[in-house]
Formats: C-alpha cells, structure tokens, sequence
C-alpha cells in the first residue's frame, strides 16, 4: 500500500534502523524497487529526482502516476519522495500525485541563502501536509559535475551549524556530508563515522545519507547504527541494470523484443534492492 515518507522514516529511526530509499527513472526502476522490497518483507521509499524529471520531458505526473499506482499495489509500505528538487512547481505537481515528502536541495548556497530558501521551502511544504528532508554541507557529485573532494572540509556538515539550519529552517529531516559523494561506480567512498556521531547527538531530526552506492556494505550498515535513518541509494541501480542488459544483449545479438533485456535488468534491480536492504538491517 501507499505509505507516508514521515511515517517509514519515524518507524526506522525509533528502532535505529533506516528505510532505503531507491532512486527511479523509468517504471521498471519502480516495479524492480517494489519487487525487491517485497522479497525483503520490507517498506521501501520509491524517489524521483528533478534530474529524473528532466529526462523525463519535464514531466513528473507520468512516471509519478505510475509509481503511486505501483505503490497501492504493492504487498509492503511504499512511500513516494521527491528527490534533490529546487523548483517549487514540482513540489506542487507530485504532492497533487500523491507523494508525501521531498527533498529541498539548496546545499549548493551559501549557508544564509540556503536557509533562506530551505525555510521558505518547508513553511509552504508543511502547509501541504508534506515532509521535508533538506541538505547542509555539500554531497558532491550532482548534476554530472566533478565531485567535491568529499573529505575537504568544506563539504563536511558542521554540528552546531546543522543544529542551528534544522532549528530555523523547520526540516523533518536533514541529509548530512559525512564522506559520501553521488553517482560513484565503486564502492570506495569513507565514511568519517566520529563526524556522524557529533551529528546525531546534535540533531534532533533523522538523518539521511545521500551517495549510497558508493559505500561499502560495511560502512553503510555502521552508518544506520550510528544513526542515519533515511539511505539514497541510486547509482546502484543503474549499475546493476546497464550490466545485465549489456551482457545479456552481447550473449543474444538477434534480440529485439525490449520485454526481453528489460526484463533481466529489472531482476538484476530488484536483486539489488534486496541485497541492499538486507545490508541496513544487519545488526552491526
Ligand atoms: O539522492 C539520491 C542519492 O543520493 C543517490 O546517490 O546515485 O550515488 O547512490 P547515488
Ligand atoms: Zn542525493
């Protein structure tokens, strides 16, 4: 059934777990992610980004339709999230869809600017019943632009600062620069974990880790330990899909029905999710 982003959230984080968070550009994405949270028996929260829209046309409602009737039929919990977006305008549309939260990327401001349009953000946000996860200290690598060196201290989140941006912007739930970077396709990224344990005895909001897939199974499973309760996972995916097609469009050179490699790229997904989700649960 369709569930609320808050709600997934609150459960993990009461019990010090986290609910993944997977990205998804086409349907298959989407019916992968629920298939593979179903195989786990475990809720799971189906994002859309702004770049996603992008590719998309600039259209959200389709694939947003689309996911939010994946959601209804799913046997677990699905949320649906708005990820990295910075136009209010699709904040509006997928809210309208039926998503219940979004992720407000001003990370790439100066720290006043970011508050600013984070604190404008959330109010209008809160209005509509909506969750909202904000970002402070910046994760590198968006948008296809070289990564931030993810150590320097530049790109790292302050404790006091981010206590003092959740306690004025009003945010649900703030995404934290602790060594992760987006859109890596090996699993190198190191995680400063005495950082993340600064953070969370300093906020009172669940955390979030954005750059997932580039995080050793090890790390990501210290890291819900120590207390991130919201996990972005995306590149994975991509990673896992492109491979299967690839070998499988190599090993049958006469296909032609898309059913056929979309078919094992959505299983190479959905094994993915699977993997992954059982990765967070782990007891470390
Ligand atoms: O918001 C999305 C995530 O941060 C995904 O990052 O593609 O590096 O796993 P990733
Ligand atoms: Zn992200």
């Amino acid at each position: 059934p369709l569930a609320r982003t808050g709600t997934l959230v609150a459960e993990a984080a009461d019990k010090r777990r986290a609910v993944a968070a997977f990205n998804i550009i086409t349907l298959e994405h989407a019916e992968a992610v629920i298939a593979g949270a179903e195989e786990a028996k475990s809720p799971v929260v189906l994002q859309v980004s702004e770049n996603a829209v992008k590719f998309r046309y600039g259209r959200v409602l389709p694939l947003a339709r689309a996911a939010v009737a994946a959601a209804e039929a799913a046997s677990v919990p699905v949320a649906l999230h708005l990820d990295h977006v910075k136009q209010d305008e699709l904040l509006r549309q997928a809210a309208d869809a039926g998503f219940s939260s979004a992720m407000y990327d001003a990370a790439h401001l100066p720290y006043e600017e970011n508050l600013a349009a984070t604190r404008a953000a959330a109010d209008w946000a809160h209005t509509q019943g909506l969750w909202i996860e904000a970002e402070l200290g910046e994760v590198g690598g968006k948008d296809g632009r070289a990564p931030l060196d993810a150590h320097a201290p530049g790109a790292r989140t302050d404790p006091d600062e981010a206590r003092q941006f959740v306690a004025e912007s009003g945010v649900d739930a703030l995404a934290v620069a602790i060594g992760s970077t987006h859109a890596m396709t090996s699993r190198t990224a190191e995680l400063d974990h005495a950082l993340l344990g600064r953070l969370d005895a300093a906020l009172r909001v669940p955390l979030v880790l954005h750059g997932s897939s580039g995080v050793p199974d090890d790390a990501l499973s210290a890291a819900v330990a120590g207390g991130i309760a919201k996990v972005n996972i995306g590149t994975a995916l991509n990673i896992a899909m492109t491979d299967a097609i690839r070998s499988y469009l190599a090993a049958n050179p006469e296909a032609v029905d898309a059913r056929t490699y979309l078919t094992v790229g959505r299983q190479a997904m959905a094994a993915t999710v699977t993997r992954l989700i059982g990765v967070l649960d782990r007891t470390v």
